[in-house]
């Protein structure tokens, strides 16, 4: 059993691979927070209890100790109106207007296997405790559940909130969680960013006060990533006590840390509430989307293998986890939009023979699309276009014994397309007020099941009558003018939530009807880059940005929470079209190899030697592929703080490994530099090719090689390593 309850301590513990989580029950009924760190035994850890300091606090009634409230324990959902001042995880408002809420302990269940979420992903698998709130007086209540994993370092969490009264009642925040951490030494970490730059490091101290990260975008956006770590003072990329939160969600969210008046951190999050407001009907339920909280004693490095363990072993698709993945030639970088059947077919037979497998039909196909202000919404072939239609060029890279992939951006459509001169109700926006553009395009409104059903169909007829292997699913603006005709003005503020749910069920749809057919995410590049979005796309375009050079910040950055599998990565062609900067072959080809790979140019360009470096490159990402999808990260020097980006990814079973070392700038009186070692087994003995090398992992891990590098900048190498016996 990994959830165990001590009926005399009235102490939950839940156990997880190398963590374990606590909170009791008071005698008041306050569900109250304990322990979230390395595994320990099920001691009465109420000694841990420190009472902290009060400042007019009021008593709840039916409490007769003296300035007993919930503001003294560390909250597991913390409420309020009745004398928690904190940050609460729920506010809500009766039909008569009053926001007063006192959630006390009511029962609870443990489940085998965690339910799914109505209508939202999450992990699947784990055992769970499901533990039950009441209000008494409302009969309003909060169900909360926490799941935990024998294979996984981090506990999982949600709550589902009921209207148990006999009237309507209206949800103006709805979090996923509470959670205390003990004392203030903590740093947020945040992964900040915008279109071209995403997942940059930030961290800043926790405060008295709140520090948060949120997006009010509908997506989980490039400005900030749905995580914060809190990571202890003191520790390193390797060592110390690091905490992640990450949330299964693509919509707009905030996550929160605040230092109470008693010197602790309280962490809650969720749904942005932020222009929300739910209705909720008598004996209805909302349910929140789950966060997942990894914890690691092995530094944010620890921490980021425990959110790459879980979501490859609970939220990707199993059937796509360790498969070998599509080597792309995406025509994007190498085309934009002007292209014709001639075209694609000339890229599709320069890519020949180099063990790109797969070709991808960018933007432009369909409609009357010959830029961006037109053609979106018509998910028909523009046969003007591509002379002999789709087939023309399906059957052409078919026969080459390649795949073919296809865009699309099902969300959305131009004011120029058969879809919205017949349909102008179905995009976002007020009737009788000029809308606001963003790329040319509005945003359809997903909240309509209407809507939903039209671009389901569309998609998936294109997907039944083609012989398309690979879709890749776009989404490149940001909501604005937010307005959906026919729902009642009481419930408009529930659109950036009902939204998100109409993305689900589109992609549940579309996704579950084409189970052949692999499913790239992309958003403007990586403008939804989340775990929800990874459970219908095992990878996801991490950056418009293909610069091999800005490459380095964007995925060390993006590794954070993701593994390399779920990160897209293209070579692309120098002077590279964001920066223009010129960065050799074997750079851009090693570090786009460090994620699922492909290329993005003009193949009918290559040279002989080009096509030869392709080769080799194909060649090299086969080799190591098996531990890009499934070996552990080790981050060694951080692009964001230095000369150097040196990354190695060690097999399960530490029998090999490939060490990846990048250096920016050359000098011509550089220092010497070292590279410890990470991840190896001390008793192991490893060859490093290409090294020439045969060391012990101890002397590998503690002294370390050395290395030359060519007077050149953005140079870059890869070593395999392995273990000789
Ligand atoms: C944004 C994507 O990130 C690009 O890769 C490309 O697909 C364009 N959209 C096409 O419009």
């Amino acid at each position: 059993m990994a959830i165990t309850f001590n009926p005399e301590t009235n102490i939950f513990y839940l156990d997880g691979k190398d963590i374990t989580y606590a909170f009791y029950i008071n005698r008041v009924g306050y569900v109250s927070h304990l322990y979230y760190g390395a595994r320990i035994s099920h001691d009465n850890l109420r000694f841990f209890r420190a009472p902290g300091r009060s400042s007019k606090t009021a008593t709840p009634p039916g409490i007769d100790q003296g300035g007993l409230s919930y503001q003294f324990f560390d909250p597991e959902l913390g409420f309020y109106g009745t004398s928690d001042y904190r940050e609460p995880a729920v506010h809500v408002q009766s039909v008569e207007g009053d926001r007063i809420l006192n959630l006390l302990y009511d029962s609870h269940e443990i489940l085998p296997e965690k339910p799914a979420i109505g209508g939202m992903p999450s992990l699947t698998g784990g055992e769970t405790l499901v533990l039950h709130m009441k209000d008494s007086v409302s009969g309003f209540g909060a169900d909360l559940y926490y799941t935990v994993y024998d294979d996984s370092s981090v506990i999982a969490r949600r709550a589902v909130y009921k209207n148990g009264g006999e009237h309507d009642c209206r949800l103006l925040r709805a979090y996923s969680f509470s959670m205390g951490l003990p004392g203030m030494d903590y740093d947020v970490m945040s992964l900040y960013g915008a279109w071209g730059c995403e997942r940059h490091i930030e961290t800043i101290p926790v405060h008295h006060g709140v520090v948060s990260v949120d997006s009010k975008r509908l997506s989980s956006s490039a400005t900030l990533n749905p995580f914060m770590g809190l990571i202890a003072k003191g520790t390193t990329e390797h060592h110390g006590d690091a905490y992640g939160i990450s949330l299964v969600y693509s919509s707009s969210f905030v996550l929160k840390a605040e230092v109470s008046m008693a010197g602790e951190t309280v962490l809650t999050g969720g749904i942005n509430d932020f222009d929300f407001s739910w209705k909720l009907g008598a004996g209805e339920c909302f349910e929140t989307p789950e966060v997942v909280i990894a914890y690691s004693a092995d530094g944010i490095g620890g921490m980021s293998r425990a959110f790459h363990d879980v979501f490859r072993k609970h939220i990707i698709n199993p059937r796509y986890v360790n498969a070998s993945r599509p080597v792309v030639i995406n025509n994007w970088e190498g085309t934009y939009f002007n292209f014709n059947t001639e075209k694609l077919k000339a890229i599709a037979d320069a890519a020949e023979g180099t063990g790109i497998d797969t070709f991808v039909l960018d933007d432009g196909w369909f409609g009357k699309r010959d830029d961006a202000t037109s053609g979106l919404g018509d998910w028909y072939v523009n046969e003007s276009k591509l002379e002999g239609g789709l087939e023309a060029v399906i059957d052409h890279v078919h026969a080459k014994g390649m795949k073919f992939g296809l865009w699309f951006e099902p969300e959305m459509v131009n004011e120029d397309s058969d879809l919205y001169r017949a349909h102008p109700d179905y995009a976002i926006g007020k009737p009788g007020r000029p809308r606001c553009y963003g790329r040319h395009q509005y945003m359809l409104d997903l909240t309509r099941a209407d809507v939903r059903d039209c671009i389901v169909d569309s998609v998936n007829k294109m997907l039944s009558r083609y012989g398309i292997d690979y879709v890749k699913w776009d989404y490149n603006r940001n909501v604005t003018d937010i307005y959906s005709i026919g729902r009642d003005a009481d419930r408009q503020m529930e659109f950036a939530h009902r939204y998100v749910l109409g993305v689900y069920d589109i992609c549940e749809r579309i996704v579950n009807a084409n189970p052949n057919v692999f499913f790239e995410g992309c958003a403007a590049g990586g403008d939804r880059f989340d775990p929800a979005m990874l459970y219908y796309f095992p990878q996801i375009w991490t950056s418009d940005d293909s610069d091999a050079e800005e490459r380095t910040r964007i995925q060390y950055g993006t590794s954070i929470v993701y593994p390399l599998s779920a990160m897209s990565c293209h070579v692309s062609a120098v002077p590279n079209h964001q920066t223009h900067r010129m960065t050799p072959m074997r750079t851009r080809g090693d570090i786009a190899h460090l994620g699922a790979t492909g290329y993005e140019l003009d193949t009918t360009q290559f040279t002989d030697t080009d096509r030869e470096a392709v080769s080799a490159q194909v060649d090299e990402y086969r080799k190591y592929e098996h531990l890009i999808l499934g070996g552990d990260l080790y981050r060694i020097d951080s692009p964001f703080e230095g000369n150097f980006f040196t990354e190695m990814v060690v097999s399960k079973d530490k029998s090999e490994a490939m060490l990846l070392v990048y250096r920016r700038l050359s000098s011509p009186n550089a220092e010497s530099k070292r590279i410890k070692l990470y991840g190896l087994d001390k008793s192991k003995t490893y060859y490093i090719e290409g090294l020439d090398i045969t060391a012990g992992g101890d002397t590998l891990i503690h002294a370390g090689i050395a290395l030359k590098y060519p007077k050149e900048d953005y140079t870059s190498a890869v070593y395999h390593v392995r273990e000789v016996k």
